[in-house]
């Protein structure tokens, strides 16, 4: 098989989207998504809170039926054959749908049931997850006690109970502390050395930067980008970003000064964020002529640019601040 999205070697499409729409009544909350995930590597959906993301991959596992359009699992269509599909994924959902009454071992027992693996097998993969999870010594603990962190590390344990060639994840450091976020990402990075599938969703761009090889950038049920974090960063953005703080209407003299020093700007708030490839000459620039140019800078800050500085350019939104709640915007 092959493709065209410039990643070297013969790779196998795992997931193949065309189209795809998702409505609620008179709702499209996704509007034609098209896409495709290649054996072995990580991709991402990053968009903020009601771009669309956990509504694709519920059609992905087969929670949710597809409105229109076409969606292929391992070359199957997912329509027709999701019982046989379902058997070869791992899901980690939004949320967390353990049985708290239960142990983390007869957590992971039950689920293994879903799958019909035979008692002596569900046994010891269940004793390899935990050990892979870090929670071997909480096997008889009930879920309730659990920590926020171990909680997802369990739901991740058991999405891997059926050994599955695909594993989905929404969404699956929200609401962790930084340090329990790092010890998920060590995980799913061993995960992937050991070549599993990944599909990510995530409004985290720092998660998206450290374990997507391509990602979506998604809003309102559209796809705005579709690229390496890498690439996107580069072609939307440049590689640094100066952060200048001055007077609206100083922008206008400000960038004529610099000329093509400057590949695009952003006004946020108080400040201007220049893009640039060549940083450090800018801000010596802006810092040597801020006089000349009749501007008055109050605040300067030179950094490397990033996935939240494409996401602003492409949407005047930052990913961060949009509230994270039920209704989204
Ligand atoms: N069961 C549902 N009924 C009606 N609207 C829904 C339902 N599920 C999701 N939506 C709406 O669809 C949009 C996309 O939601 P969702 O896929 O959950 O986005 P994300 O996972 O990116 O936050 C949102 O506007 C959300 O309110
Ligand atoms: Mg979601």
């Amino acid at each position: 098989m092959s493709d065209n999205t410039g990643i070297s070697g013969k790779k196998n499409k795992i997931i193949e989207s065309r189209d795809l729409v998702k409505k609620f009544g008179d709702f499209e909350a996704v509007k034609g998504v098209s896409f495709s995930v290649f054996q072995g590597e990580c991709f991402g959906l990053l968009g903020p809170n009601g771009a669309g993301k956990t509504s694709i991959v519920k059609m992905i596992y087969g929670f949710s039926p597809i409105t229109s359009g076409e969606m292929q699992v391992f070359g199957e269509d997912i329509s027709a054959r999701a019982r046989a599909i379902k058997t070869r994924i791992g899901v980690v959902p939004q949320e967390d749908n353990l049985d708290p009454e239960l142990s983390v071992w007869d957590n992971l027992m039950v689920y293994a049931g879903y799958f019909r693996i035979k008692r002596e097998q569900a046994r010891e993969r269940a004793g390899q997850v935990l050990d892979l999870m870090e929670l071997t010594e909480k096997a008889d603990t009930a879920v309730n006690d659990l920590s926020g962190g171990m909680k997802r590390r369990l739901t991740l344990g058991r999405a891997l109970i059926n050994e599955p060639e695909l594993l989905i994840l929404d969404e699956p450091t929200t609401g962790l502390d930084p340090y329990a976020r790092h010890l998920l990402w060590q995980r799913l990075r061993r995960l992937k050395e050991a070549g599993t599938t990944m599909l990510l969703t995530t409004h985290y761009l720092e998660e998206a930067e450290q374990l997507c090889d391509r990602l979506l950038i998604l809003d309102r049920g559209e796809i705005l980008e579709e690229g390496s974090p890498a690439d996107l960063v580069e072609i939307h953005v440049g590689r640094e970003v100066l952060e200048l703080g001055i007077g609206y209407e100083e922008i206008a003299s400000l960038t004529e000064g610099a000329g093509d020093l400057v590949k695009d700007y952003h006004v946020l708030g108080d400040n201007v964020l220049l893009f640039t490839n060549r940083g450090q000459a800018l801000s010596d620039l802006v810092a040597g002529n801020a006089e000349k140019m009749s501007i008055t800078l109050f605040y300067r800050r030179l950094r490397p640019s990033n996935l939240e500085d494409v996401f602003l350019k492409l949407t005047g939104k930052t990913l961060e601040d949009i509230p994270q709640g039920p209704e989204g915007y």
